[in-house]
C-alpha cells in the first residue's frame, strides 16, 4: 500500500569507536544532502574522557544528543534517517538498542588504529541482527596501515568478509587518492582541499597511459597489480550477500577532508536495504501491510527539570502513523493519541501529519512509555528484538533524605525507564539495586535525581559479577529463591534475576541447578529475531 514511500526510504546508524571520525563523516553526509550549510554544524556528542565529573559536560551531551538524535535528509529521490549514537563507551546500550530501529549500519574505522575495542562489541550486536554493513576506512591522509592489512585484521578480528569497493593508491603525505572499483573512475586526493567532480577522473581502462599521468608510474603499476588482484578475489559485488549481513562492502577515505565520502554515499543509496519488516511475539510485521505498526526504542528526558514530559522515539514499522489519531498501546491496553508528534527532517523539529515505515517519529510522553513498547491499530502484540544485556556494574541505592522516598522511588523508576540503567528489587524485599554499562551513567542518575526530582543518594559498590533471568518448573525456581535469597532480585517486569558474584559462582549453580535456565539477556520469552 505505501510501496513507494517505503522504497524511497534508507534508515541507518554509523557506529564507530571514539575518534575513529564518526561525527565528521555525520557532518559530511549531511552536507550532502543539504541538510546544513557549513562545516562545524554538527557538534560531537562526545564526553571528554577528563569530563566524567563534569556536569555540565552531561547536559551539554544530553541538549546534543536531543538535538541530533535523528537526522533526516534527502538525496537522488532517497529519504535517508540518520540515527546517532551515543559516542561513550558507558552509554553503549543506548547504542544496541538504536540499532533495532536501524535497517543498516556503516562502520567507521580508523586507518592508523585499525579495529578498537567498542569496534568489536558494536559488530557483535550487528551480527546478531544480521544488519547489514558497510565499512568506511578513515583518515587515510595519516600514516596507517596497510590498506591488505587493514582488510586482513578487520575479517579477521571482526569475523566479517569484506568486500573493497574503492581501493587507496598510498596514504599519509603520500596519498595520492582512491581508485572506485565499483565504477571504475579515479578520485585524485588534494589535502585540505574538498573533493569535488572535477577531482575524479573517469579510467575505464587500468591500463590507459592516463593513470600514469595522474598518478605516476610506480604507483600506476602497483594499482594495477592491486586491483588485478582484488578483482580476482572478490570479482562483483553479491549484493544479496550484503543484504543478509554476510558481505560488507569497504571504502577508503578522509571524512575530514571530504574524501571518499561521496562515493560511499552514492552506494549506500543504490545498495542500502529499503525499511525492512520486524518480529513481534506474535508473528513477522512487514513494512508494506497497510495497518500501522510501532515500537519506542529510546526515551529522552525534557532539559528542563519543570517539566517532567519526555520524548520517547517510535520507529514506524508498518502502515502509516498518523496525527490525532487513536492507536493501542499494547502493553498497558490503552488507546492513545498524539496531537504534536515531531519529525525530524533537516534538523528541525516540525510536527508531521503522518509517518511511514522507517521514520523515526518523536512523540511528547507524560510517563506511558518504556523501551519496546508497541502501539498498533488494535492488534495484540509486542515488538522483540529489543533486549535489556547483563549489566557489569551493581551498586545499592541508598536513600540520604527519608523525606523524599517517594520522589527517589518515582525517579529511579523513571530514570530506569529511559534506559539509562536497569533497576533490581530484592524478591520479596525493598532492597534497590542499580546495575549499568558503565561508572558515568552513576554519576547521571545521582545527578539527575537531585536535579530533577530533589532527591539525593548514594551509591554503595557491590561486588556482583552478572545478572542473569532465571525460568525453569515452578518448584526448582521456588527452591532455588530459598536458598539464594539474598542473591535473587525482580526486575521491573517481575521476572526473577540472579546476580552472581563471579562466573565461578555462576558456572557452580548452572551445574547443580540444571532444570533452571540462566539468560543473558531480558529477551528469554521470545526468540530474537529481527
Ligand atoms: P567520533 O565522532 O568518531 O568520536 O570522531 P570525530 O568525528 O569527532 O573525529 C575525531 C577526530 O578525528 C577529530 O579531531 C577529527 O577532526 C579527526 N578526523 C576525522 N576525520 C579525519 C580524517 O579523515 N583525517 C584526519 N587526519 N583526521 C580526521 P579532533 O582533534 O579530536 O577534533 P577537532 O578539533 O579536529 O574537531
Amino acid at each position: 500500500m505505501y510501496e513507494q514511500q517505503i522504497a524511497s526510504r534508507k534508515t541507518f546508524a554509523i557506529i564507530s569507536h571514539p575518534d575513529a571520525g564518526k561525527t565528521t563523516l555525520t557532518e559530511k553526509l549531511l552536507l550532502f544532502g543539504g541538510a546544513i550549510q557549513v562545516a562545524g554544524a554538527v557538534k560531537s556528542n562526545k564526553i571528554k574522557k577528563h569530563a566524567t565529573s563534569d556536569f555540565m559536560e552531561i547536559e551539554r551531551q544530553r541538549g546534543i544528543s536531543v538535538a541530533t538524535s535523528v537526522m533526516s535528509f534527502e538525496y537522488r529521490d532517497t529519504l535517508i534517517n540518520l540515527l546517532d549514537t551515543p559516542g561513550h563507551k558507558d552509554f553503549a546500550e543506548d547504542t544496541y538498542r538504536t540499532l533495532t530501529a536501524v535497517d543498516s549500519v556503516i562502520l567507521v574505522i580508523d586507518a592508523v588504529n585499525g579495529v578498537e575495542e567498542q569496534t568489536r562489541k558494536l559488530v557483535e550486536v550487528c551480527r546478531m541482527r544480521k544488519a547489514p554493513m558497510i565499512v568506511f576506512v578513515n583518515k587515510l591522509d595519516r600514516d596507517g596501515k596497510y590498506p591488505f592489512d587493514l582488510v586482513d585484521e578487520i575479517e579477521k578480528e571482526l569475523k566479517i568478509n569484506l568486500h573493497p569497493l574503492s581501493w587507496p593508491i598510498n596514504m599519509g603525505k603520500e596519498f595520492k587518492g582512491v581508485y572506485n572499483l565499483f565504477d571504475k573512475s579515479l578520485n585524485l586526493f588534494t589535502a585540505r582541499e574538498k573533493a569535488n567532480d572535477e577531482n575524479t577522473v573517469p579510467i575505464p581502462d587500468i591500463n590507459d597511459k592516463l593513470l600514469d599521468e595522474k598518478v605516476g608510474e610506480r604507483d600506476a603499476n602497483q594499482l594495477r597489480e592491486d586491483v588485478e588482484l582484488l578483482e580476482g578475489v572478490y570479482g562483483e559485488l553479491d549484493k544479496e550477500a550484503y543484504l543478509k549481513g554476510d558481505v560488507c562492502p569497504v571504502f577508503f577515505g578522509s571524512a575530514v577532508n571530504n574524501f571518499g565520502v561521496k562515493e560511499l554515499l552514492d552506494t549506500f543509496v543504490q545498495v542500502a536495504p529499503s525499511p525492512l519488516g520486524r518480529a513481534t511475539d506474535k508473528r513477522f510485521v512487514e513494512p508494506n501491510e497497510n495497518k500501522f505498526t510501532g515500537f519506542i526504542f529510546k526515551i529522552h528526558a525534557n532539559l528542563d527539570p519543570r517539566h517532567r514530559d519526555r520524548i520517547a522515539f517510535l520507529r514506524v514499522c508498518s502502515g502509516k502513523f498518523s496525527r490525532n489519531t487513536y492507536f493501542k498501546h499494547t502493553r498497558l491496553e490503552k488507546d492513545v493519541r498524539f496531537s504534536n508528534p515531531y519529525s525530524f527532517l533537516a534538523r528541525e523539529k516540525e510536527v508531521i501529519d503522518d509517518a511511514y515505515p522507517g521514520d523515526v517519529v518523536g512523540l511528547f510522553d507524560t510517563g506511558n512509555f518504556k523501551i519496546g513498547d508497541t502501539l498498533t491499530e488494535g492488534e495484540m502484540m509486542q515488538f522483540t528484538g529489543i533486549p535489556t544485556f547483563s549489566p557489569e556494574i551493581f551498586k545499592e541505592l541508598v536513600n540520604k533524605d527519608p523525606m523524599k522516598t517517594k520522589q527517589l522511588e518515582k525517579g529511579i523508576r523513571q530514570l530506569t525507564d529511559e534506559g539509562v540503567a536497569q533497576l533490581f528489587t530484592q524478591h520479596g524485599g525493598n532492597r534497590k539495586i542499580i546495575g549499568c554499562v558503565g561508572e558515568l551513567q552513576f554519576e547521571v542518575i545521582q545527578y539527575r535525581l537531585l536535579q530533577e526530582y530533589g532527591a539525593a543518594c548514594n551509591f554503595v559498590p557491590l561486588a556482583f559479577y552478572k545478572a542473569c533471568w532465571i525460568t525453569g518448573p515452578k518448584e526448582a525456581v521456588d527452591n532455588f529463591v530459598r536458598f539464594k535469597q539474598s542473591n535473587v532480585m525482580e526486575d521491573k517486569d517481575g521476572n526473577l534475576v540472579y546476580l552472581a558474584q563471579s562466573e565461578w559462582f555462576l558456572n557452580t549453580e548452572r551445574t547443580n541447578n540444571p532444570d533452571i535456565e540462566f539468560h543473558f539477556t531480558s529477551e528469554f520469552k521470545t526468540k530474537m529475531t529481527s
